[in-house]
């Protein structure tokens, strides 16, 4: 029998409560494969860091590379909090984590099940994954601000963009452009403005479409982008972009794929140099935190692109089935179901 060791961080807000049915569901699913998990739960995030003024010590990062991969809930302050400054957590533990176990590619696919209510009119087949790069871009830290606080202040914050990191994950995407039905590559940008950045992108896009004559090559600028994930979804089939578009673009595509309690992803590092770290797109919502309220649903489909990852796809296919009869079904219930409930739910039909 093999093991699974992961680590758990459920963090604040709806994150225990939906990574609670993401594990019930996952130790259901690998019931009947030649494999077991554990489970070791660490205890971060703003609570976290309010009880112990720890963020993520050099210790617990150790310790988490010795896990075989990281199920992650959500984490994050409420917006009225004044306790814990904005983008502390975020920065000190969920980018910390990204950046140092090398997560490069963000995969953030969109599907729109059978059933599943579209704001959209006709949506048509939506079946696509954002591949957003994980490690560099706006979110490294890079600026600050000089007379802050003064009508002079000048805030920078510099997006870095090297040839490796551009590189690795465009031939991811083209990657997996290979492997699905589609084969088409979106590159998103902004070229036409920010020319620095935009034309090593393009460059390197255009280099790697060389080595895979048999994918579709296609480029959109951001703004552009986000009428034809409304208007036209079904024209995208695997999108790469950089890691601020990548964020935001991901919200919208969860918003027209049924709702951002379904959106999963995953923060994977192709090389295996470190474990891959698995969480729903969502925050902590602190909004509907505590009340059972939340969906477990991208929780859920995270625990699959886990299971995937660690060489478990039986397992995570049973999941993506059960979660996809479970959200066919839906349309005809008339009570909201608690977070438990969808859970018991989709573990019951794993099972
Ligand atoms: P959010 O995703 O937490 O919430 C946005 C809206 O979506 C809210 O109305 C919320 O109730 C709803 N929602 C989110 N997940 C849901 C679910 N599973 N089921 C039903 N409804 C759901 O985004 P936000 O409000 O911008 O951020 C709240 C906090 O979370 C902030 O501190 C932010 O920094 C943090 N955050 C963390 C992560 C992460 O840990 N990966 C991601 C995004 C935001
Ligand atoms: C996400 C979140 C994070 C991001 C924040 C909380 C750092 O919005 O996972 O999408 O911007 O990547
Ligand atoms: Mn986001």
């Amino acid at each position: 029998t093999r093991t699974i060791d992961l680590a758990v961080i459920p963090g604040d807000g709806i994150g225990p409560e939906v990574i609670a049915e993401a594990m019930k569901v996952m130790k259901r699913a690998l019931q009947d494969e030649q494999a077991q998990v554990t489970f070791t739960e660490y205890p971060l995030g703003a609570q976290h860091w309010l009880e112990t003024g720890e963020t993520l010590t050099d210790e617990t990062l150790a310790s988490l590379r010795g896990h075989d991969a990281i199920l992650f809930g959500a984490v994050g302050a409420a917006p009225g909090d004044t306790r814990i400054p904005s983008g502390l957590i975020e920065r000190e533990l969920l980018l910390k984590l990204r950046f140092s176990l090398d997560h490069y590619v963000n995969l953030r696919p969109s599907k729109l099940y059978e059933g599943v209510p579209s704001p959209l009119a006709a949506p048509g087949d939506v079946d696509f994954v954002v591949v957003r790069e994980g490690t560099e871009g706006p979110y490294v830290g890079n600026g600050g601000a000089v007379r802050s606080g003064t009508d002079h202040e000048i805030a920078t914050e510099v997006s870095v963009n090297t040839a490796y990191g551009v590189q690795r994950v465009v031939r991811d995407a083209f990657e997996r452009a290979s492997r699905r039905p589609r084969k088409k590559v979106t590159l998103v940008h902004k070229h036409n403005v920010l020319v620095h950045a935009g034309h090593l992108w393009k460059r390197t896009v255009e280099a790697v479409a060389a080595d895979y004559p048999g994918i579709e090559l296609d480029y959109m600028h951001v703004d552009a982008a986000t009428i034809f994930m409304v208007t036209d979804p079904s024209r995208f089939d695997v999108i790469v972009t950089d890691n601020l578009f990548g964020d935001i673009l991901t919200d919208l595509a969860g918003a027209v794929t049924g709702g951002i309690g379904l959106a999963a992803s995953g923060n994977i590092n192709m090389d295996r140099t470190a474990p891959s770290m698995f969480e729903p797109v969502h925050g902590s919502a602190p909004d509907i935190a505590g009340q059972q309220k939340a969906d477990p649903t991208a929780a859920i489909l995270s625990a699959a692109l886990l299971l995937d990852h660690v060489g478990l796809p039986e397992a995570a296919r049973r999941i993506e089935e059960a979660v996809e009869k479970d959200i066919t079904s839906r349309a005809e219930m008339s009570d909201v179901r608690a977070t438990a409930e969808v859970g018991d739910a989709i573990a019951a039909l794993v099972a």
